[in-house]
């Protein structure tokens, strides 16, 4: 079998080196894109007069014919043909002759590789927005069908303040919001056509470069050949978008472990989303959440493969840069697998409304409240804290909370409680009172699900 760029050599490869320098079993997933980026570039060679228009068309039907042999699992896959884009121009050659060996004119791997991961990634961008519009709209349908239930708000995982679960759901979504914006900005940067760099310095044929981007869906062309083989910063921008997304869907996987365990008991995910153990018959263990938090580290790890790879790469092209896909590719499964699991898990999830209603009865989250019940009536809040952490460490060597306390119990710890501290430290007052912009009262967290349901809407 003789290779594309056979005429300088006189030995054949080692099999070992060959499979070794051998990418097809990865960057076939690139046949598509491949086969795009030809047919763009035997179009604008013909349209230039650079080879017959017939030369053109065959190599056209032709392509098209081998992307249906692979669609329908018929095409030949050699790795002694390196890649995919080897494999490709070796059978359309084999198929229509002399015309095939036309197509690599004014062209080289390096341009054609990256030009097909540049169209790749972009498909690739625009599911992944999607994925995470459809969690978003999971969020909001749960936050909006939970309005009104009350649970503990955390920091340091200690019962801070009460909290509405739809604004616990919500901040979930503008994490998401983000994602979805960093996806946008890195596609603007991914919407650059590198077709026409050719090897890294450009070509001496007049080819139109303007021609191919625009055939190909591109916003422009990179203005320096040299930068245009060379740049993956494309790939690690997704990649770093991407691994920013995983980790706050690790984030919310956390939640969801530590919620559906016995001492939280907020939630019970739905039994399509656990398992159970071969051992402990009483046991359903929240995998998918799990495994959503411990494939972050994947995603990670593709991001930082990607930076390493690229640190040492003087200009332009080497083959390092054939290490990209298995990471991309890795990177952009994983996030996808995660986004689609988490909505469905999401949407299925039961809350334990019971549950989380007593965990805000049965705690001092309302002691933030108490102090500003004080400092309303006019004692300085730093004195109101401090009456207040009197009043915790009082009901606590007594086994007992805030609201158990009587009357004259409150007027000990000052003069200024009256009988309606009850209704002040009551946690639905503790969350319909934080009415200030983007806090958890009712009417506050309802303007985040209308601005949420609009943003979602316009897409
Ligand atoms: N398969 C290679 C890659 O993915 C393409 C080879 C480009 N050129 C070369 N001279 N080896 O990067």
């Amino acid at each position: 079998m003789t290779k594309l760029w056979g005429g300088r050599f006189t030995k054949s490869a080692d099999k070992t080196a060959e499979g070794f320098t051998s990418s097809l079993s990865f960057d076939r997933r690139l046949y598509r894109q491949d086969i795009r980026g030809s047919i763009a570039h035997a179009r604008m060679l013909a349209k230039q007069g650079i080879i017959p228009a017939e030369d053109a068309d065959l190599i056209e039907r032709g392509l098209r014919e081998i992307e249906a042999e692979i669609e329908a699992g018929q095409f030949p896959f050699r790795q002694e043909y390196e890649d995919i884009h080897l494999n490709i121009e070796k059978r359309l050659i084999e198929k229509i002759g002399p015309a095939g060996g036309r197509l690599h004119t004014a062209r080289s791997r390096n341009d054609q590789v990256v030009t097909d991961v540049h169209l790749w990634v972009k498909d690739e961008i625009d599911a992944v927005q999607r994925l995470i519009s459809d969690l978003q709209g999971t969020l909001l349908d749960r936050a909006r069908e939970q309005m009104g239930v009350i649970m503990p708000g955390y920091t340091h995982l200690q019962r801070a303040q009460p909290v509405l679960l739809s604004h616990h759901l919500m901040a979930y979504f503008w994490m998401l919001e983000r994602d979805y914006g960093r996806l946008a900005d890195a596609r603007k940067r991914a919407d650059l056509s590198p077709l026409g760099a050719g090897a890294m310095a450009g070509t001496t044929f007049p080819i139109d470069r303007e021609f191919t981007a625009a055939e190909l869906g591109f916003a422009g062309v990179y203005p320096n050949s040299m930068d245009a083989v060379s740049d993956r910063d494309f790939i690690i921008e997704f990649v770093a978008a991407a691994a920013i997304c995983q980790m706050h869907l690790s984030r919310l996987a956390e939640e969801l472990v530590n919620w559906s365990s016995t001492e939280f008991g907020f939630v019970e995910m739905d039994d399509a989303y656990a398992t159970g153990s071969s051992i402990m018959p009483q046991k359903k263990n929240p995998d998918v959440a799990e495994l959503v938090r411990g494939k972050t580290g994947r995603v990670y790890g593709d991001l930082m493969a990607l930076l390493t790879v690229l640190k040492g790469i003087p200009l332009t092209y080497h083959s390092d840069l054939q290490e990209d896909k298995e990471r991309l590719f890795d990177a952009v499964d994983t996030l996808k697998a995660c986004l689609t699991v988490m909505t469905g898990m999401l949407a299925t999830v039961k809350f334990n409304r019971e549950r989380m209603a007593q965990a805000v009865r049965q705690d001092f989250s309302n002691a933030t409240d108490m102090a500003d019940y004080l400092a309303k009536k006019g004692m300085p809040f730093r004195e109101a804290h401090e009456v207040v952490g009197r009043a915790v460490l009082y009901c606590i060597e007594r086994g007992k909370f805030l609201a158990d306390c009587t009357m004259a119990e409150f007027k000990a710890f000052s003069d200024l409680f009256e009988e309606d501290i009850y209704q002040a430290i009551a946690p639905e007052t503790c969350v319909n009172l934080r009415t200030s912009q983007g806090g958890t009262a009712p009417a506050e967290v309802e303007k985040q699900l209308a601005l949420a349901a609009g943003i979602l809407a316009a897409r």
